[in-house]
């Protein structure tokens, strides 16, 4: 794959500083193309015919970095690629306006395979586990980030960690990206959310479910913001704000001092996948060009609600979010005693 740059290679910090301005930076370590199969109605157990086939760059990083290009920002891709989906994905980061940082693998980039009903709209998908990563490439990949990285720049951690990475591989890119001055935004679950805690990202963003299960908290009783001492809780070190998101019902951020519920503008739900994506998107190029918290979610809110509104998880070419925005609404769901200092 020669559209990668070499690790010998420092272009693009040169290039930064001439245009100036913080990057996005986002690490999608397990990427995939997405192929999308319309069928009328799928019949397990048997041969099907495909009335239309769809083949989409997938995998959470690629939402985030399309999202972030289609705002107008220039996002900066990390990850794993290898093969001809590798390849595939390479040529898709160029027409989108993604620049390419991907660490070149010996093994193949997964394929996604969606079957989607069109008498119904159901869809099945099945989730390749991906390749094994070799401890060489995972290393490439650090060194290659800590390289790029600048003080002021905003790391995107998103995804799930493909095989022969450990739970603590995005805590060591965040202890990279935090040495270099830059802040870490990590959206996992499981294991390597846990862990990825105990190296104090700035930011924490997940979904109410992938919360409660990583950290072993009861689910959410009806009022979700009997959450907030439960996001409280992982404050503390470099980690300023945990933001858990809810679906339709919006968000729920927590820092040290505040505590904020954000409410989506109603929008006729079509497909809200990726929505989590886009949001982190928005929020982070909203951040870099210098908004403050509540501002930076609204941004995130109302781009999230535009992705739920479409098909495929994309915001389009250019999208106009100022309607949405104006109907994002920010409350305070109680307020927090301060902080006890010892
Ligand atoms: N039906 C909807 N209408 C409007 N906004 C929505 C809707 N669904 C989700 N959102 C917005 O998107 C944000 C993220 O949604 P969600 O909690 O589903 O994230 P997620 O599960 O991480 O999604 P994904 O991982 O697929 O990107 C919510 O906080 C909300 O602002
Ligand atoms: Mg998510």
């Amino acid at each position: 794959m020669d559209t990668h740059r070499r690790d010998d290679d420092t272009t693009p910090r040169t290039r930064d500083r001439h245009h100036g301005g913080h990057r996005i930076r986002i690490v999608g370590p397990n990427p995939a193309m997405d192929r999308i199969e319309y069928l009328d109605r799928l019949e397990p157990h048997t041969v099907n015919r495909s009335l239309e086939t769809r083949i989409l760059p997938g995998g959470k990083s690629l939402i985030v970095a399309r999202a972030v290009s289609r705002l107008g920002g220039r996002p900066v891709l990390y990850g794993f690629l290898g093969g001809v989906v590798g390849r595939y994905i390479s040529e898709q980061c160029a027409t989108l306006g993604i620049e390419d940082r991907h660490t070149v693998i010996s093994g193949e980039t997964r394929i996604n395979p969606v079957l989607v009903e069109r008498s119904t709209g159901h869809s099945t998908v099945i989730n390749e586990t991906g390749p094994t990563i070799r401890p060489q490439e995972a290393e490439r990949l650090l060194r290659a980030l800590a390289d790029d990285c600048a003080e002021g720049d905003h790391v995107v951690l998103t995804g799930s960690l493909p095989p022969g990475l450990g739970p603590d591989y995005y805590g060591e890119l965040v202890t990279a990206v935090r040495s270099r001055g830059a802040r870490a935004l990590v959206d996992t679950s499981g294991p390597a959310l846990v862990a990825a805690v105990r190296h104090d990202p700035w930011l924490v963003k997940c979904n109410v479910e992938e919360f409660t299960t990583a950290f072993g908290v009861p689910a959410a009783s009806a009022d979700p913001a009997d959450l907030v001492p439960a996001l409280r809780d992982l404050l503390g070190g470099g980690l300023k704000t945990v933001v858990v998101t809810l679906g339709a019902q919006g968000l729920l951020a927590v820092t040290a001092d505040r505590a904020l519920t954000v409410l989506p503008p109603a929008v006729r739900t079509v497909n809200a996948t990726g929505s989590g994506d886009t949001f982190l998107a928005a929020f982070a190029l909203a951040c870099a060009r210098g908004a403050g918290l509540e501002e930076a979610l609204r941004q995130g809110t109302a781009a999230a609600a535009a992705n739920a509104a479409v098909l495929e998880p994309d915001l389009g070419p250019s999208p106009d979010l100022t309607a949405l925005l104006a109907g994002v609404r920010v409350r305070h769901p109680r307020p927090l005693a301060p902080e006890v200092t010892p």
